[in-house]
This record gives structure tokens, sequence and C-alpha cells, in this order.
């Protein structure tokens, strides 16, 4: 009878630990968390790739077994467009890092980034940036489901077309391919010139067929995109900047654990700092390769650049009143 007692006690006890133990398996054993991290460039020194790689491959190490990003470059998930509709969504991906003048349907406030000549370099914008006006812009649009994490650094924009352009007046009747910006639209438009909005994948497609005779971008975005072989030499104009907002899904980044997400953020903080300090140096290696591929790189003196100023500033009058005279002032005396 002792026996029938001991073994029904020890039975109860197997069920119970079988039972905890099928209770725990899963908060053990919890899935790892994937973050799908999308963007539209790609090149082994553009600015953007390499500092997203870095990003994966701390939290990879870091987090390993709780979370892990995997990175689609050259928009291959996503275009730019796309990307914030289903980033909002937060399901089939999670972390993005649009230009900043590709925010026009969520923000009208990164305009200012937009405006021609008003940076005079990436210190410039680095220092607006980490300004109390730049980091309010960057949680500008949590309203909108998107939480903005960081500025990652690309570079000055260049001006290119399939004829050289040394003044204002050689843009006139061209016409050039534009980020998804009404800024830059006008910023043409005030050259006289025709300003098409074309997803960056299609850019050297209507380069070459000539849908477009030209376009303006970064020293890293032209060289990886090969943009000046079907370009009859690239203008050293630095007329404007192509930056990005890494951002991320409010949906998703909300019901992360609290630990999880403060780790993310610290890393993010990490390679922003490291990889933003090496931007500009990679866009001057970019410069290098275009010239050794033979291409010919327009400089221009201080009097022709300052007619591309007074030619494209008008520009600042038809945004300043939406932007913001406060905003506009502060991003004028960052230096
Ligand atoms: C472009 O569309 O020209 C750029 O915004 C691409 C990029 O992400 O640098």
């Amino acid at each position: 009878m002792r026996h029938l007692y001991l073994l029904r006690y020890l039975t109860t006890c197997l069920s119970l630990v079988i039972a905890i133990g099928l209770i725990a398996t899963p908060i053990a054993q919890a899935k790892e968390i994937v973050i799908k991290f999308s963007h539209v460039t790609s090149g082994k020194k553009h600015p953007k790739y390499l500092a997203a790689e870095e990003f994966a491959k701390r939290v990879n190490e870091r987090l390993a077994g709780k979370v892990r990003v995997e990175v689609y470059p050259g928009g291959q998930l996503f275009n730019d467009k796309a990307v914030l509709i289903e980033l909002i969504k937060g399901k089939s991906v999670q972390m993005a890092a649009p230009s900043l003048s590709k925010f026009e349907a969520i923000t009208k406030k990164f305009r200012i980034f937009d405006l021609p000549f008003l940076f005079n370099d990436i210190n410039a914008v680095n220092a607006f940036q980490g300004s109390t006006h730049g980091k309010a812009l960057l949680r500008s649009m949590e309203k909108k489901g998107i939480l903005g994490l960081a500025y990652w650094h690309n570079g000055m924009k260049q001006m290119s077309a399939n004829k050289p352009l040394i003044k204002p007046a050689d843009a006139k009747g061209l016409k050039f391919r534009v980020q998804q910006s009404d800024v830059l639209v006008a910023q043409f438009k005030q050259l006289g010139a025709t300003p098409q909005k074309m997803a960056f994948k299609e850019v050297y497609g209507a380069l070459q067929t000539g849908v477009v005779d030209g376009q303006e971008n970064t020293w890293s975005n032209i060289y990886s995109k090969k943009f000046f072989e079907v370009q009859n030499g690239v203008t050293e104009t630095d007329h404007g900047v192509i930056d990005y907002a890494v951002i991320v899904s409010k949906r998703f980044w909300s019901k992360l654990p609290k630990d999880i997400r403060t780790e993310l953020n610290a890393i993010m903080a990490e390679v922003t700092s490291d990889r933003n300090g090496m931007a500009r140096s990679l866009n001057l290696e970019n410069r290098q390769k275009i010239l050794d591929a033979s291409s010919t790189i327009n400089t221009l003196s201080k009097a022709q650049r300052e007619a591309w100023r007074q030619a494209m500033k008008p520009v600042w009058n038809q945004f300043a009143d939406q932007i913001g005279h406060d905003l506009l002032k502060a991003a004028q005396s960052a230096k």
C-alpha cells in the first residue's frame, strides 16, 4: 500500500515537472526577434550600405539568439516610396533609412534639408541634425507610426547631365531626375529645366535612354550606380545634401522588451557616430574612382558657384513660410 502511495506521489511530481517544463519552454526559448532593414543603395564603399551592414553585425553579435537584423540593400525588398507604407504596418519590414527627401508623404518638415545652398558642407548638416531642432525633426513622425532613431550621412550633391554644366543657363531646357521632393522639383524649375520624380532604381536606365538628361546625387551614389558612364561629366556643385533618417516602425518597436530597445538604441548611437565620421572620406574615394574611370569632373570657381547659388536660392521663398523662419535661421547658422 505504501509503495502504491509513493508511486502515485512520484507520478504526480513527474507530471508537474513536465507541465512546468512545457509552460516554461516557450519563454526560455523565446523566438528570435527579426528586424528586416530595407534600403535602396549598394556598393562596398557606400556610406549607407556600410552603416547598415555594421549595425546588423553588431546587433547580431551582441544580441545573438535574441535579435537578428537582416539587411536588404539595393531596393530588393521595397523602394523608398513603398517602404514607408510597409514600415508603418511593421510586418514585412521594420527598419529603413530613406533619404530625407523622400518623406513628403509623411511630413513636410524635412523640406528644410532640400533647400539649395543652405548647408555649406556635411559638418554644417551634422551640427544642425545634432541641435534641438534637428532632434525634434527626427521625433516628428511619431503620430504617423514612424520613429526616427538617427541621422546617417551620405554627403553633398553634385550635378550631371549629357552636356557639361558650368553655368546655370546650361541646365535650361534639360530634363532632370529628382527624388520624391517638391523642393527639388522647384529647384530645377527655377533653372528653367524640367524635373521628373523617379525611383533611384530607374535612374541609370532613364539617363541611358534619354528619358531624362541629367540628375543630381552624391559621389557615392553616382559611382555605385555608374551614372557617370551615361553622362557628359559631373559638376562639383556641392549645392545640397543627401542624408538619411534611420527609421523604425512604432508598432513593432513599442512591443519590444525595454532592455532590447535600450541595447538597440545604444548600438545605433555607436554605429552612427563611427560611420558618420567616415562618410566624407568615402565620398571622396568614390569621386576619385570616377576620375580613375577617365570621366570628367568639372570644378567651379568661387564666382561660378556663386552664380548657381544666386540662380537657385529664390526657391527658399517658396517654402520658407511652410518650413518656419526659426528653423531656417537655425539651419543657416549651423556650422
Ligand atoms: C536617390 O534616390 O537618389 C537617393 O535617395 C538614394 C539613396 O538612398 O541614397
